[in-house]
């Protein structure tokens, strides 16, 4: 958690940061589907970068490779200046990438302060130091803003907005850099999606590099700095998002304007 917060990046100018993920030319088939076709993007510290692209575009062949699930047929992964070739999960995870998707990793019996230590408890003497690790969670979900009422609550009677709340809460406890969200809003509600899109903004103005894919262009609008598009395989765009119109997005992601 000390690891992230208090960097207190104050603007968007990307010129002044450093990219802390890069890929370069990566190229990814299965069998005779060509999924990937060279792509190469950049992600810098304290953004909310947002992959966007129409269905069977790649986004989620790209995820699976930034976190270590898939291997690239060729191409570079660089991430905080460290070059892989191929990367497994459990050195994406050394990195600080950690990937929050909607069906969620979490025990569904064990209570939020559990989930949140998980690996990492404290003891002493061999015994479990349950008070002060509630004590510790409730403060990480204050600091987070999630609302969670009670932390001896398990996991499994959350609604999904507070369990994806957990999921990023034991992410900054385990002091992961790179945060991706794979389609983070669908099958919330409005309060729901309104409380995850807040805690996305927050963490990027903390110094953490988010990247959300989604298909809801106006949540993508209302929490990106950069959006990249990509189609068939490829990123055809990367823009920043205030200077850019929502009508512009989906022709290019529609193919409904060509791109050089
Ligand atoms: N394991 C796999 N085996 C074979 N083909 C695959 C596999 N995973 C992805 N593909 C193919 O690769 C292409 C890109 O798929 P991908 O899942 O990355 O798209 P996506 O942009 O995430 O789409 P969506 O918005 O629908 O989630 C598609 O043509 C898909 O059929
Ligand atoms: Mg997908």
């Amino acid at each position: 958690m000390q690891q992230i917060m208090g960097y207190g990046w104050g603007n968007n100018m990307n010129e002044e940061k450093r990219p802390f993920l890069e890929t370069k030319d990566i190229y990814k088939s299965f069998g005779h589907v060509e999924a990937l076709k060279g792509v190469s993007m950049n992600a810098y510290e304290g953004e909310v970068l947002a992959i966007v692209g129409d269905n069977g575009a790649g986004k989620s062949t790209l995820i699976k490779i930034l976190s270590g699930v898939l291997k690239p047929d060729s191409g570079v992964i660089c991430i905080d200046g460290r070059e892989y070739c191929g990367l497994t999960s459990r050195k994406a995870i050394e990195e600080g990438v950690s990937t929050v998707y909607q069906d969620l990793a979490l025990g569904n019996t064990m209570d939020v302060t559990s989930n949140l230590f998980l690996g990492s408890e404290l003891t002493k003497c061999g015994f479990l130091k349950k008070k002060k690790m509630n004590e510790e969670a409730r403060r990480l979900l204050d600091d987070l803003d999630i609302q969670i009422p009670d932390v001896t609550v398990p996991v499994g009677d959350l609604s999904g907005g507070q369990r994806q709340g957990v999921a990023v809460a034991r992410l900054v406890h385990n002091g992961g850099r790179l945060l991706i969200f794979d389609e983070p809003t669908a099958a919330m509600g409005l309060n729901e999606s309104n409380a995850v899109l807040r805690l996305i903004k927050k963490l990027a103005g903390e110094g953490l590099t988010v990247i959300i894919i989604s298909h809801n262009l106006p949540h993508v609008f209302h929490i990106s700095d950069r959006i990249c598009v990509m189609r068939q395989g490829r990123v055809i765009r990367e823009l920043r998002t205030e200077a850019t119109e929502m009508d512009e997005v989906v022709a290019m992601i529609t193919g409904a304007v060509t791109t050089d």
